[in-house]
C-alpha cells in the first residue's frame, strides 16, 4: 500500500473485497484469468481517486447511500470497482495490441492464454462493470463512463493508426494520450464528484485534474518505457519502440538530434525496430528528450495540483496531491 492509500485503508480493502466478489462467473477460464490479473495487484490509482474524492466531498453512504434493508449501500465503493474493472479491461486489450508478454510482474494473460481468450475476458470485465455500473442508478455516471470508454477505444485505434508513421508530431501525440489514457482519470474524477453531489465548479476542477494528471501519468509511462528497470516496473521496457510509436521521447529526439540520429530513430519507428534499442535510449537521454518528457509531466502535476482548491482542506485532499506528486515521482 503507497502512503496515500492509507487515509482511505478501509474503504480500500472494501473496494478489493468487492472487487473479487464481482468476478464471478459460471465459466471457469473467465474467473481464473481475471482473478490472475486482479490479483497480481497493480496500483490501483483510479479507484483511489474516487474513495479520496468522495470521502474529500464527505460523501456519506449513510446520507448519500441507498438503503436497502438494514444494509447500507456504498455506492463509491461500486464506483471504485467498476473504475478498476474498465482499467483492467482495457489492459487485457492492450497488451494484445502491444504484443506485450510482462504485465504486473507476470506474464501478460495473451503470453499465458493466448489472444483470443484476453480479448473475451477484456470483453467480459467491460460488460461486468457496466452491470455494476446501472445498480447505481445515476444517469450522469452512465453517460460519463459510457463516453469515457468509447474515448479510449478512439485513442487505441489512433495509436494504431499512428504507429510506424515518424512525421507524428507532439499535438498528434497530446491527442492519444489524453485519449487512451487521461479521459478515464477524468472519467474516475467526474463520476465521484457526481457521487458526492459536488458543485458544478468543483465536478469540473476535479475533471480537470485528473485530466492534468492523467497526461502526467502517460507522459511518464512513455518516459519509463526508456529509462524504466523491469524488475521495478513489472513490465518489460523497450515495447514502444518494438511497436514503432511515436511517442514524446521519440519526438522531442527527432527534433533536437543530429541529422543521422533524427534518421535513425525515424528508421526505427518505420520499422518498429526494437534491435535499435540502445542506440534509441543513448539518443533521448544525450538530446535531453527524456528530461524534456519528464518536465511537461510535471507541469502537468502542477496543473492537475492547482485545481484540488476546490476541495475543503482535509487530509484527502492532500492525499490526492501525494498521490499526482506520486505520479510523477514513480518507477513503477
Ligand atoms: C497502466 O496503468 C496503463 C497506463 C495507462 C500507462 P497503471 O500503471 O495504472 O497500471 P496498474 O494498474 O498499476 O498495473
Ligand atoms: C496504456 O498505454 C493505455 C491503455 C491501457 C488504454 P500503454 O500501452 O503505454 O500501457 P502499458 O505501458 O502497456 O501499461
Ligand atoms: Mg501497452
Ligand atoms: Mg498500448
Ligand atoms: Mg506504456
Amino acid at each position: 500500500m503507497l502512503p496515500f492509500h492509507k487515509v482511505v485503508a478501509d474503504d480500500f480493502n472494501a473496494v478489493n473485497q468487492r472487487i473479487i466478489e464481482q468476478l464471478h462467473s459460471d465459466v471457469g477460464l473467465v474467473e481464473n484469468i481475471g482473478h490472475y490479473l486482479i490479483e497480481a495487484g497493480g496500483k490501483r490509482l483510479r479507484p483511489l481517486l474516487v474513495l479520496l474524492i468522495t470521502r474529500a466531498l464527505d460523501y456519506n453512504a449513510n446520507n448519500s447511500g441507498e438503503k436497502s434493508g438494514p444494509q447500507v449501500i456504498q455506492h463509491n465503493l461500486d464506483l471504485a470497482a467498476i473504475i478498476e474493472f474498465i482499467h483492467t479491461a482495457t489492459l487485457l486489450h492492450d497488451d494484445v495490441v502491444d504484443v506485450s508478454s510482462l504485465r504486473r510482474g507476470r506474464p501478460t494473460a495473451n503470453a499465458e492464454w493466448g489472444n483470443a481468450p484476453s480479448v473475451l475476458v477484456g470483453d467480459f470485465l467491460y460488460s461486468r462493470a457496466f452491470q455494476m455500473m446501472v445498480q447505481i442508478r445515476n444517469m450522469d455516471i452512465m453517460a460519463i463512463l459510457s463516453d469515457t470508454t468509447n474515448i479510449i477505444s478512439e485513442g487505441e485505434v489512433q495509436q494504431l493508426v499512428n504507429a510506424k508513421n515518424p512525421d507524428v508530431d507532439e499535438r498528434g501525440y497530446f491527442s492519444v494520450i489524453h485519449k487512451k489514457t487521461a479521459a478515464l482519470f477524468e472519467g474516475s474524477c467526474e463520476t465521484a464528484a457526481v457521487l458526492a453531489e459536488a458543485t458544478t465548479e468543483q465536478r469540473r476542477s476535479l475533471r480537470r485534474y485528473g485530466y492534468h494528471l492523467g497526461l502526467a501519468f502517460q507522459l511518464i509511462d512513455d518516459a519509463l518505457d526508456y529509462e524504466g528497470d523491469a524488475e521495478a516496473l513489472g513490465k518489460n521496457v523497450g515495447d514502444d519502440l518494438a511497436e514503432g510509436k511515436p511517442t514524446l521521447p521519440l519526438i522531442e529526439a527527432m527534433k533536437r538530434g543530429t541529422k543521422a540520429q533524427r534518421e535513425l530513430i525515424a528508421a526505427a519507428i518505420r520499422n518498429g525496430d526494437s534491435k535499435q534499442l540502445e542506440a534509441v535510449v543513448e539518443i533521448v537521454r544525450s538530446t535531453g528528450a527524456l528530461k524534456y518528457t519528464n518536465n511537461c509531466a510535471h507541469e502537468q502535476v502542477d496543473l492537475a495540483i492547482a485545481e484540488l482548491q476546490c476541495l475543503p482542506d482535509n487530509k484527502y485532499r492532500s492525499a490526492m496531491e501525494d498521490l499526482a506528486r506520486f505520479a510523477v515521482g514513480r518507477d513503477h
